[in-house]
């Protein structure tokens, strides 16, 4: 398998903010050649990254943003597969069409991502393709289920992605981030019905959520993994990254028996 070199070219999707702004400011100061999109491709400075418009849920601006860097760079060596927002709320009333929209950005937009990118990659016989997912998609998080529901979708996507292409010489995992200080948790969209039953549950576990993400990890932390695993022959299917006590949340989670580790999560999340 070919590794991804500086001077390669790499896309990197929602580097408008957060940790896709972290990842391609640091790759671009290694030496990679980086295209960062978002939908506002004007909105804070991106050092060293060449900004362009592409919203992840419309399949014509998606193909236009990878065409535009073919046509420039004649091939895209790596995609860090990383737009996305959460929305909060109880699974009983989050409105159909909110999910569905989560799904539309984290789930498709990846996977429309993906296909945009795949024919020159295969053609080539070379590319790396690293998904963005979460934490929250090994472990589910209480009134952040269509959240926690797109990143586990991304999960088997990237698995079965793997074999498939393998054959072609591409690589591809998932980077699976705890929590990181960024704009999520402001960009986070909550659904609240007025004397919901699940309020009271809902403000504490969020609360706990929330001061977690401020607190959280630097995103520079994800941006020299994200180096290092293009730099990397061989893949594992996922890499975490965060704060350690998540990490070894994750752990116990394959340990522990379900019903153990569901009663420590409740009890952390003050359910
Ligand atoms: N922060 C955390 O604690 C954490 C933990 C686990 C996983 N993650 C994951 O990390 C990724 C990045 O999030 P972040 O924490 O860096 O949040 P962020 O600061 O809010 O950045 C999100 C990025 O996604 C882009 N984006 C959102 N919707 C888009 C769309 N429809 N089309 C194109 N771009 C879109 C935004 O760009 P525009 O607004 O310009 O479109 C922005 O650049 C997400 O997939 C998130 O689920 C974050």
């Amino acid at each position: 398998m070919k590794t991804t070199q500086a001077g390669d070219v790499v896309l990197v999707t929602g580097a408008t903010s957060g940790l896709g702004k972290a990842c391609a400011e640091h790759l671009a100061a290694c030496g990679y050649r980086v295209y960062g999109t978002g939908r506002r491709p004007s909105a804070p400075e991106t050092a060293g990254v060449t900004l362009l418009a592409m919203d992840v849920s419309d399949d014509g601006s998606v193909k236009d943003a990878v065409r535009t860097v073919l046509d420039r760079e004649g091939r895209i060596d790596a995609v860090l597969c990383n737009a996305g927002y959460g929305i909060a709320g109880p699974v009983e009333e989050t409105p159909m069409s909110e999910a569905k929209a989560q799904f539309e950005t984290n789930f498709f937009g990846t996977l429309r991502t993906i296909q945009a990118v795949l024919p020159d990659m295969r053609r080539s016989g070379r590319g790396c393709i690293l998904v963005v997912g979460s934490m929250a998609g090994l472990a589910a998080v209480p009134f952040q289920a269509m959240y926690s529901a797109t990143k586990f979708a991304l999960e088997g996507l990237v698995e079965a992605l793997r074999l498939e292409t393998r054959a072609f010489g591409i690589r591809c995992a998932v980077v699976e981030p705890g929590d990181h200080r960024t704009g999520f948790t402001e960009a986070r969209r909550k659904t609240a019905v007025p004397g919901s039953p699940y309020a009271e549950a809902m403000g504490r576990s969020l609360g706990v959520m929330e001061a977690e993400e401020r607190n959280g990890a630097d995103p520079q932390e994800m941006a020299r993994l994200v180096e290092r695993l293009l730099r990397k022959r061989r893949l594992r299917v996922r890499y975490m990254v965060g704060p350690g006590f998540q990490k070894l949340a994750m752990m116990l989670k394959r340990i522990l028996p379900s019903r153990t580790f569901e009663w420590i999560i409740a009890l952390y999340d003050k359910v």
